[in-house]
């Protein structure tokens, strides 16, 4: 009889059997949140290595997520935790919007238990805390309550596009809406946390992008990417367009006994609650072609992400400050800087000058160069004054007192490292 799907129903229904053999002589079955050995599972471990999970590689997340059981082991020491503490304890881990989410989600489900003694049991009940979406909300529903729950994350659908041959653009909510009809009927009614810790070990060490292991896959008799030759050309995905650049000085106002000047970042935005050196972020004019540095002209392009880059001097020399993207303190600090005619300076002529540090966010490249400006006590206590009056969080600190007691992003780390 013909099916709904591309696979007849045999195939359909032996898919679950072959997968979770194939999972209990060969998955990964001691990664610390898994919860399939146990009879009382706890969400808040699946809730807490979901999200870390999201867009984070298993063996990145695994010292983090060890670092935040130790230090929040229950929820309600995560909601009751100082925002600081807990940005400083995801520093490095990329995409703040899921720590500040994960903040949020956390106290969303202390009210829940506060009210019904007990977490959330049902999908709505998951996807209504911040941070978590249908397929995290399966997952905790499968993993972390024993109950039924389906993904269908970047990994399943990896796996569910090459056996099944769906060439529909998975960026597409056609596609989306296939896939999850195949991943609900592929799912057994008892074990889905079994099948969904199956699926993502599959995804992860099997069926991975670029060099699938098809010898070794308890599905390959009857993936029909496989049949084809053709599993890399699986999942299809409208190509991204290229990120644009863009350009910023971080400044290190430092004072005689090498405290520095952080601010933390306001909630809305990049690196929303983390601490960075102030930042100006400049339009770099090239005057070859006269239109906005972009990335797109080859002089500018980085030799690789964490190396310092240089940018052509014509390039610096037309450039030009854009206020739009100051927050409040950064747009005092530029109004003092210009009122008392102070201006920093690159950090060392020979290594640093015109020599950025490269980070990538979600939507651009960002080329960070850092300069330097000294300043005396009078001038701190000035700007000191300012920043108070406007309700800046602020704090003079070291540079290894900052790495060691803020939420640092990435970027500010690597400033950090380069000027060590
Ligand atoms: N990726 C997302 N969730 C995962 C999990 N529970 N185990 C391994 N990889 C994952």
């Amino acid at each position: 009889m013909p099916t709904l799907f591309s696979q007849p129903d045999s195939s359909l229904n032996s898919f679950a059997s072959r997968l979770l053999d194939w999972f209990a002589e060969n998955g990964r079955h001691d990664l610390p949140w898994q919860q399939h050995q146990t009879d009382t599972p706890n969400p808040y471990i699946v809730w807490l290595s979901e999200v870390m999970l999201q867009q984070t590689q298993v063996t990145t997340v695994l010292p983090y997520f060890a670092r935040f059981m130790e230090s929040f082991p229950t929820v309600q020491d995560l909601a009751a935790a100082e925002w600081d503490l807990v940005a400083e304890h995801w520093a490095g881990l990329g995409y703040y919007a899921r720590a500040r989410n994960l903040h949020k989600g956390a106290k969303q489900l202390v009210e829940v238990i506060d009210e019904t003694g007990e977490f959330p049991q049902t999908l709505a009940g998951w996807e209504a805390i911040s941070g978590v979406g249908p397929s995290t909300a399966g997952a905790i529903m499968a993993m972390g309550l024993h109950h039924y729950g389906v993904i269908c994350d970047g990994n399943v659908k990896r796996v569910l596009t090459r056996w099944a041959a769906i060439d529909g653009d998975i960026t597409k909510s056609a596609t989306t809406k296939d896939l999850w009809a195949l991943a609900e009927r592929l799912t057994p009614t008892e074990n889905s946390g079994l099948f969904a810790q199956a699926m993502m070990d599959m995804g992860a060490t099997l069926c991975t992008r670029s060099k699938p292991a098809c010898l070794l896959c308890p599905l390959k008799e009857d993936c029909l990417a496989h049949a084809q030759g053709r599993e890399t050309d699986y999942p299809v995905k409208a190509k991204k367009q290229p990120k644009p650049s863009k350009f910023s000085d971080a400044l290190l106002i430092e004072s005689a006994d090498s405290e520095i000047l952080w601010l933390q970042r306001p909630d809305n935005g990049i690196w929303g609650g983390l601490w960075s050196l102030p930042l100006q972020f400049i339009e770099k004019i090239d005057v070859k072609t006269s239109s906005k540095a972009t990335g797109k002209t080859d002089a500018k392009k980085p030799a690789s992400d964490d190396k310092p880059t240089n940018i052509p001097s014509d390039v610096r020399s037309h450039e030009k400050v854009y206020e739009t993207e100051f927050t409040t303190a950064e747009q005092i600090i530029n109004e003092w800087l210009t009122k008392n005619k102070l201006a920093a300076q690159s950090v060392s002529k020979s290594l640093l000058d015109d020599a950025p540090i490269k980070h990538s966010l979600t939507h651009f490249h960002w080329y960070l160069t850092p300069q330097k400006l000294t300043v005396d006590a009078a001038q701190i206590l000035e700007l000191n004054e300012k920043l108070a009056a406007a309700e800046i969080d602020f704090k003079w600190l070291t540079e290894q007192t900052a790495q060691d007691s803020l939420g640092l992003p990435r970027a500010m780390e690597k400033i950090i490292e380069l000027l060590q």
